[in-house]
């Protein structure tokens, strides 16, 4: 059943493409009233007269309007979510918000393969955490799609571009984006469940969601399980240090903004930030970055291939080196000791998973083997042999099943 069938019934959809028209001097009720594209998300703005008038009086716009395809493909993988959600007018709202970059007129030409991290109109604290607003990553992907990327490396593509009305832009876009889950949320979908154990272990997961504005590298399992021996020879308040030294509180740091640093991390000590001049490649000590950029609802978390330690802070001169010394392991010591009672992850993510030794500042991931927008990219991508990760309607769905099914509950 399409979603509008579930809402008022005295939504005027007209039948003229923008092709056709002037939209400039329109405004946004008219525009997205004249495009038949865009009727399902007239039925929602309809439902809700006085956000859409909220919406329609800002200036300076720039709105991801998601297409009826957008919509359908949500409502075919989870029938009647949407008119569920109806009924939480909070969610809606912030969902919308989501969409809408204030104060900020983005053109197509202006997104390159360099990603921009662009401020949402979404702030409320319960959905986001992120000082001036939630943001969305815009790119060029491979073939030179535009690409908005949002909670859980949802991709979704810009269908048709640049739609001026009077007080901004609107980009249609073939897929919603998804509002960025909870550190745990979003750790338990990337398969980080030695992370996860370890933060639980140390009860600093709670203390990590409440918090604002941070940034997380996070270790991948075997990163865990490669120095079990070592893990297991510390105390809780060892691991507590170690756990603090991967977390910087109070500061956003998405792959754009990543260069050579010093950064205090939440344990005091500084970590050490290092871009590879010639391939681009992140490290954080001798860590290196592996999967950059996956928004969280209070900041990003960039995954990393080994385990840091406050008290051997190696650097990207010694790329990969153990920093713990003596350490040894294998996965079942490790899982065993951080993991029992974590649940593996119910689905797998692929554009979470995925690990990329490539990722690059200011150049991250996806870029498929051959990727034609290597050329803007500010690094040499000639050898680039990652896999797109696959955004499918049902991972974005299950994505946003999930924020919707927290809110139906409370
Ligand atoms: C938007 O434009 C339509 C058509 O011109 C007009 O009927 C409507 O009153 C306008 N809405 C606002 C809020 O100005
Ligand atoms: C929209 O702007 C008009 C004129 O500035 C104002 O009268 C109206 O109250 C505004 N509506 C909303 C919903 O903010
Ligand atoms: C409107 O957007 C442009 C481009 O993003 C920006 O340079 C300008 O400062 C904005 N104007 C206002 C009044 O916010
Ligand atoms: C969210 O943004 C709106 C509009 O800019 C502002 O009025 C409001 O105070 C902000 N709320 C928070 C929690 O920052
Ligand atoms: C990119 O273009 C190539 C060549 O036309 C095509 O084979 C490939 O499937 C396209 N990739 C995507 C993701 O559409
Ligand atoms: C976005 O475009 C890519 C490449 O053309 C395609 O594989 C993908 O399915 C599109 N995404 C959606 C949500 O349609
Ligand atoms: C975590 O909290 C529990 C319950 O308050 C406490 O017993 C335990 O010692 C704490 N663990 C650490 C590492 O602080
Ligand atoms: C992060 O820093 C803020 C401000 O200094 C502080 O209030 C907050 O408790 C810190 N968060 C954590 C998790 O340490
Ligand atoms: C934002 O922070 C507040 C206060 O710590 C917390 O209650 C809320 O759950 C956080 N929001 C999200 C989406 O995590
Ligand atoms: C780091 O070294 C100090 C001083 O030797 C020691 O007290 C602390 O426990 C060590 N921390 C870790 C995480 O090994
Ligand atoms: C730690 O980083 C801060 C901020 O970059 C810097 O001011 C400070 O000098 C650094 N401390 C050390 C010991 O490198
Ligand atoms: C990296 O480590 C080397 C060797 O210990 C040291 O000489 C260099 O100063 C370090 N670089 C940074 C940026 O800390």
């Amino acid at each position: 059943m399409r979603f509008s069938a579930f809402l008022s019934t005295s939504v005027a959809v007209a039948s003229l493409a923008f092709a056709q028209t002037d939209t400039a001097t329109m405004n946004l009720t008219a525009l997205i009233n004249s495009n038949q594209n865009l009727s399902e998300l007239n039925s929602l703005l309809s439902a809700m007269p006085d956000l859409a008038a909220g919406i329609a009086n800002m200036t300076n716009v720039t709105l991801f309007a998601p297409s009826n395809a957008a919509f359908s493909t949500l409502n075919s993988s989870n029938p009647g979510l949407l008119a569920g959600l109806v009924s939480s007018q909070n969610y809606i709202q912030a969902l919308l918000s989501y969409h809408l970059v204030p104060n900020m007129s983005v053109m197509a030409a202006n997104i390159s393969s360099t990603p921009s991290f662009l401020p949402t109109a979404l702030n409320a604290t319960m959905y986001a955490n992120v000082t001036g607003g939630q943001v969305i990553e815009a790119r060029l992907g491979e073939n030179m799609t535009a690409e908005i990327i949002s909670g859980m490396k949802d991709v979704a593509n810009i269908t048709q571009a640049d739609v001026k009305y009077n007080n901004g832009i609107v980009h249609i876009i073939d897929s919603l984006l998804s509002i960025p889950a909870n550190v745990s949320a979003t750790a338990e979908a990337a398969d980080l469940t030695d992370f996860l154990g370890a933060l639980r272990a140390t009860n600093l997961t709670a203390p990590l969601n409440a918090a604002s504005d941070i940034t997380v590298f996070a270790p991948n399992n075997e990163a865990f399980q490669n120095i079990s021996s070592a893990l297991s020879t510390l105390t809780a308040e060892q691991i507590t240090n170690i756990l603090e030294y991967h977390v910087i509180n109070g500061t956003i740091a998405y792959s754009s903004s990543l260069a050579n640093a010093s950064l205090p991390s939440m344990a005091g000590t500084n970590l050490t930030i290092t871009v590879d001049k010639s391939t681009g490649a992140v490290f954080v000590n001798s860590a290196r970055v592996i999967n950059a950029d996956i928004l969280i609802a209070n900041g990003v978390l960039h995954v990393l291939d080994n385990v840091l330690n406050p008290n051997n802070t190696a650097n990207a001169t010694s790329p990969d080196q153990p920093v713990f010394s003596g350490a040894s392991g294998s996965a079942s010591s490790t899982g065993d000791m951080l993991t029992s009672g974590i649940a593996a992850p119910s689905t797998t993510n692929t554009a979470l998973v995925a690990t990329d030794s490539t990722v690059a500042a200011g150049y991250t991931t996806r870029m498929g083997a051959g990727g034609s927008a290597a050329s803007t990219g500010p690094l040499s991508t000639s050898s680039k042999g990652i896999g797109m990760p696959v955004a499918t309607g049902a991972v974005g769905a299950a994505a946003l099943f999930g924020g919707a099914a927290m809110v139906l509950n409370w």
